[in-house]
């Protein structure tokens, strides 16, 4: 979709904006300034905000029906020429707007000329890459739902499957599974919800703000509102055309969603190390090393976990971007798409790549099972069921650390140690205490909203797919 595509540099091309100039531009500045190189990716949002410009101008009088009807018919037939890979892209041409509308009076006359009464490329990029970042969002928001699906669907077949729980990536406590999956579901889920949230502010329509004051033209904007899409026109013109705060809020998004996805991407990589051997990731997903015959790497996992860099660096070129900037448009503003487009496919790409990798993985029950029964990920289980006789819970805590001291010197978890060992810790332990130290006993009694008992997690689950129906493309 990116790079240059078609273009040439013919100096001989007339600016649109040449009247007021006594020299050609210097060849360099030229290709210094333009950017049809990367904002030719707008070009369907750019044909439809001028079709709706077009149309809003006929319907007030300010354009003939004739070249009404010429305009649109130019229009398709240059939108046909970009999709067929014809048409050629000018870089003296400066940017895609331009291509556009001086292709256009030359396929159909001096109608093409007045397209743009009453309109700025001001209003007119910031129209586009508004429609662009909709669609965007929407693309996102499809990939972020069918992940979410995905972990919902793997979370239920694991309801009950046993593995330990870390803090400082130490043994914990024991959790299930699908109580864990349920984490990523929950981080992924604000995720959308911030896309949704995005895409409704970003839905609010520049067009009439012209260069920055709004036009003397006597121009209907509830007309091309509707005619784009856009929920509401935009308040004010000069903010209309100078702000960039949607791009921002996406590269923020952005950011925060590969921050996520970096993280689950590194529990991905442990667990599948011969260490943890905790999952196991489909071939699909993985590839070798030309020299170690043995190797099978995590490569999707490692990749979307460097991304992380890239869409942390396009916010920050973005905030940058803005913070000196005065009203109204300044050309800095040029310099937003590529760090946009960026984050745009970078974010779709990885969670897409998610989307398809996460539901594939396979946990290995046993080896995860066997790691929650080392590392006495039941000593808390033990202090509670001291509290519950009786113990002060400081005194429970200093009780089982003994306990676990003498398990570690003698190589035996606290469920293999006797009644009569145990006893010697505490006089308040039974027979019943065995309930309590098991793994499924342990997750079992983690009964409440929010907690690892497979029971919670059903219902969690149950809940999950109630809100991610709530939420955004409500369709999907
Ligand atoms: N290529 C420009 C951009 O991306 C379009 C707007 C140019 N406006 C102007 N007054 N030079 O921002």
């Amino acid at each position: 979709m990116s790079g240059p595509k078609n273009t040439t540099t013919p100096s001989t091309t007339a600016k649109l904006w040449g009247g007021r100039f006594a020299e050609n531009t210097d060849a360099f500045v030229e290709a210094f300034t333009a950017s049809v190189s990367f904002d030719q990716r707008l070009y369907r949002q750019d044909i439809a905000g001028s079709r709706a410009h077009a149309t809003m101008l006929q319907r007030v009088g300010v354009l003939s029906n004739e070249d009404e009807v010429a305009i649109h018919a130019g229009l398709t037939s240059i939108e046909q020429s970009i999709e067929a890979g014809e048409f050629e892209w000018s870089e003296s041409l400066e940017d895609v707007h331009m291509n556009i509308e001086a292709a256009l009076t030359e396929r159909i006359g001096d109608a093409g000329k007045r397209l743009h009464t009453g309109r700025s490329r001001n209003d007119q990029v910031a129209t586009d890459v508004r429609l662009y970042m909709r669609d965007a969002c929407d693309a996102c928001a499809t990939e972020c739902r069918r992940l979410l699906t995905g972990l919902l669907e793997l979370a239920s077949q694991h309801t009950d499957t046993i593995m330990p729980g870390f803090t400082h990536l130490q043994t914990a406590q024991p959790l299930t599974f699908g109580h864990h999956v349920m984490a990523w579901f929950e981080m992924l889920l604000r995720d959308l919800d911030r896309l949704a949230d995005t895409r409704k502010r970003l839905n609010s329509m520049p067009l009439g703000a012209a260069a920055l004051a709004g036009t003397s033209y006597p121009i209907d904007r509830s007309i091309t509102m509707e005619l784009l899409g856009f929920d509401v026109v935009s308040e004010n013109s000069l903010d209309a055309v100078s702000d960039r705060d949607f791009a921002i809020e996406f590269c923020s998004n952005t950011a925060l969603c590969l921050m996520h996805l970096s993280r689950i991407s590194e529990e991905l990589v442990l667990w599948t190390s011969s260490q943890f051997n905790f999952i196991l990731l489909p071939d699909r997903f993985c590839t070798g090393s030309s020299i170690m015959p043995q190797k099978k790497n995590p490569d999707v996992p490692e990749l979307v976990r460097g991304k992380t860099g890239r869409a942390n660096g396009n916010l920050i070129a973005l905030l940058t971007l803005m913070k000196g900037q005065p009203l109204a448009y300044n050309k800095d503003n040029q310099e937003d798409k590529e760090p946009l487009f960026d984050s745009v496919d970078t974010l779709h790409n990885c969670l897409r790549a998610f989307a398809d990798m996460l539901p594939a993985i396979e946990p290995n029950k046993a080896s995860m099972y066997e790691a929650a029964s080392r590392g006495f990920s039941t000593a808390t289980d033990l202090a509670d069921y001291l509290v519950r006789k009786g113990v002060a819970f400081r005194d429970a805590h200093e009780v089982v650390g003994l306990a676990v001291r003498y398990g570690v010197e003698n190589d035996c978890d606290l469920s293999q140690m006797s009644l009569d060992r145990l006893q010697t810790f505490s006089k308040d332990i039974d027979q019943d205490v065995f309930d309590v130290l098991t793994l499924e006993g342990s997750v079992a009694s983690r009964n409440h909203i929010g907690g690892t008992a497979p029971a919670q997690v059903a219902q969690a689950i149950a809940r999950g797919k109630q809100r991610l129906k709530a939420t955004y493309p409500a369709s999907a």
